[in-house]
């Protein structure tokens, strides 16, 4: 099998190659990613070295680049992981999140039905059903949950869900939706709450907590998503979307509390700042068709995801550091100079 994956250059993309070529060495893996600033191929350096691993770096809104690459490889499989992903450069400049992650989406569905791959998945977010009340711990996100976004994040990748939904009635074309909570793990760009917190706590810094700390995120150990999409694209029906999440709900606050404990630094670096606008409560998943249909469950809980993603920091201090000082963005210029 040949499996486009889009954005593997970013978090979960990279976490989701690693995935494929340990437990799939059979399959072949072509990573498009445009290497904007979330992008980082020092993650990939490793999969370089796999002859059945490939890198083209293009824009996925980019429709000539994706039909050249669609018409050069016979992809069996697509994997939409491409996205602006964080929700608070969203609200600074919404207009790339609609270019990328919706129009980015239109392309590569256009480009796979012209190919006729087998399956197009699209990777998407628990964030499509806007929030849940603090006061309500009983209420989950079902795969049945009205869509209602908060943020210009979550409308574009709501927005992309439902392109993906009308290709499929209109067009018939073979896909998948997943919505998934917060990842957390190895490769995580330090602009999100977890790799944020570690690094700043490392250098001693003050840890910047939305209002009160108190919304809280359903954290999913990223290689329980990657192991949720490669069942779905192997086993899901086409036409379905499925929830992936492992009831692993703690407050903002309490996050940066454990990893403040585990890596022996005062509770004096938390510094409460202007909350985010429009904010997100809670967001929980209820994971029970991904379970009954495909047997999927996590494997991490949090208390030991947090441990190893810590531990995951303290041993690649080069890789966040070269983020931190803009050193990863001339490493395709390094590795592509002479090719
Ligand atoms: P990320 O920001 O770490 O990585 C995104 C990658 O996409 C980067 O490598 C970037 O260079 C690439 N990219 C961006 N625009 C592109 C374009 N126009 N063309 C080609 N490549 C482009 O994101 P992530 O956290 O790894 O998220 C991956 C996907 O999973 C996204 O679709 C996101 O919405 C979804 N998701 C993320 C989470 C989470 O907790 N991080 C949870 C659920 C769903
Ligand atoms: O739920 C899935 C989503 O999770 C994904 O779709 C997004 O791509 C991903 O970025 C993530 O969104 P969040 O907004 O939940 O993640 P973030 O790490 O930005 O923030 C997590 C929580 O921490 C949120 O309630 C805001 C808060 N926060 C975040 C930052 C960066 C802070 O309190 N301080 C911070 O500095």
């Amino acid at each position: 099998m040949k499996i486009l994956v889009t954005g593997g250059a970013g978090f979960i993309g990279a976490n989701f190659v690693y995935f494929q070529l340990q437990n799939h060495p059979e399959d072949q893996i072509v990573c498009v990613d445009a290497l904007t600033y979330a992008g980082n191929l020092e993650t990939l350096a490793e999969a370089m070295k796999n002859p059945q691993f490939k890198f083209v770096k293009a824009d996925i809104a980019d429709r000539a680049a994706m039909d050249e690459l669609f018409a050069a490889e016979t992809f069996d499989v697509v994997v939409n992981f491409a996205a602006e992903s964080h929700v608070d450069r969203s609200i600074e400049n919404p207009e790339i999140f609609l270019k990328t992650n919706i129009m980015g989406t239109q392309v590569l569905m256009d480009c796979s039905r012209k190919y006729q791959v087998s399956r197009y998945h699209q990777v998407s977010t628990d964030e499509v059903y806007g929030d849940l009340p603090l006061d309500r711990p009983d209420l989950f996100f079902t795969e049945e949950t009205p869509i209602h976004t908060s943020s210009p994040y979550s409308a574009s990748k709501a927005s992309a869900d439902l392109l993906v939904q009308a290709y499929h009635r209109t067009f018939k074309l073979p896909v998948t939706i997943s919505r998934c909570s917060n990842n957390y793990g190895p490769y995580h760009f330090p602009e999100k709450l977890i790799p944020l917190m570690i690094a700043r706590a490392l250098a001693d810094q003050s840890l910047p907590v939305y209002g009160k700390g108190e919304n809280v995120r359903d954290w999913l150990y990223v290689e329980d998503h990657c192991s949720a999409i490669d069942l779905i694209i192997r086993k899901g029906r086409v036409g379905e979307v499925y929830n992936i999440g492992g009831h692993n709900e703690r407050t903002n606050l309490e996050v940066v509390q454990t990893i403040l404990r585990e890596l022996g630094k005062p509770e004096s670096l938390i510094n409460y700042v202007t909350d985010r606008p429009g904010h997100d409560q809670r967001y929980a998943i209820d994971p029970a068709k991904i379970s009954s249909e495909l047997g999927w469950t996590p494997a991490t809980k949090f208390d030991d995801g947090i441990k190893k993603t810590i531990q995951w920091y303290l041993d690649n201090r080069s890789w966040w550091e070269h983020i931190l000082s803009g050193d990863y963005q001339n490493y395709y210029a390094q590795m592509y100079a002479n090719r």
